[in-house]
């Protein structure tokens, strides 16, 4: 079973409720994305190994170090998009795949609808962006794309999650991490997360 973690930090509770709150505008919101999305990539990414770099500071030489893992970060097509944006910010040279997928309005079914995945070896470390994880079904979607293009090393990056949908993934992707920044009480009958924070989507974009 791969590993499970829940992000735990003042400052992320802190834009997490402004994310949560129906009164927060689009600019708050997109604000407050962009910083639960860098706690939670710093999460990510701590484990990644790192090459001994020797530079030279102005005042004299140093052992600096370079990172060794290759990393490709999949936002998961609209609202991953608003991770990504974040991440890319202050990781401008890391590899990005991408994957769309849509629920259905009635079902909740999702469907992919774009892919563009670079070569993926087994041993990179793929770093999926997707804010809502509610049944799990679009993350399962596109775990099943990532592996079919070669990919062992998959976590799940999350900003809210659903214990349906957390036990979906566990289930139907076993070998996958999972990192969000909270965890929620359940879905409602349209399958959306409650109390949540909405359609991250239109939130974010304001449609
Ligand atoms: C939302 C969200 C996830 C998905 C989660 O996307 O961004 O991708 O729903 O639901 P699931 O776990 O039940 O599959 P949506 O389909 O609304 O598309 P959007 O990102 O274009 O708004
Ligand atoms: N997608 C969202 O944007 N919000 C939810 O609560 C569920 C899926």
């Amino acid at each position: 079973m791969a590993k499970f973690t829940k992000v735990t930090h003042p400052l992320v509770d802190h834009s997490l409720t402004i994310l949560r709150n129906k009164e927060t505008g689009i600019a708050e919101f997109r604000r407050h994305t962009s910083i639960v999305s860098r706690v939670l990539l710093l999460e990510a990414t701590k484990q990644l190994a790192v090459v001994s770099q020797p530079i030279e500071t102005p005042l004299g030489p140093i052992d600096g170090k370079k990172l060794e893992d290759k990393v490709v970060v999949v936002p998961v097509l609209r609202a991953g998009l608003a991770m990504l944006f974040a991440v890319q910010d202050f990781w401008e040279t890391v590899s990005v795949g991408i994957v769309g997928m849509e629920r259905d309005e009635k079902t909740a079914q999702a469907h992919e609808y774009y892919r563009k995945l670079p070569p993926i070896s087994g041993k990179d470390k793929v770093i999926v962006l997707d804010p809502m994880l509610a049944t799990g079904g679009s993350l399962e979607e596109t775990v099943i794309a990532l592996t079919g293009k070669g990919a062992q090393n998959i976590t799940l990056v999350c900003i809210v999650a659903a214990p349906e949908g957390i036990e979906h993934i566990r289930k139907s992707c076993p070998d996958v991490s999972i990192i969000t920044a909270a965890v929620d009480d359940r879905l409602d009958a349209q399958k959306f997360i409650v109390p949540g924070l909405g359609d991250f989507g239109d939130r974010y974009f304001g449609t």
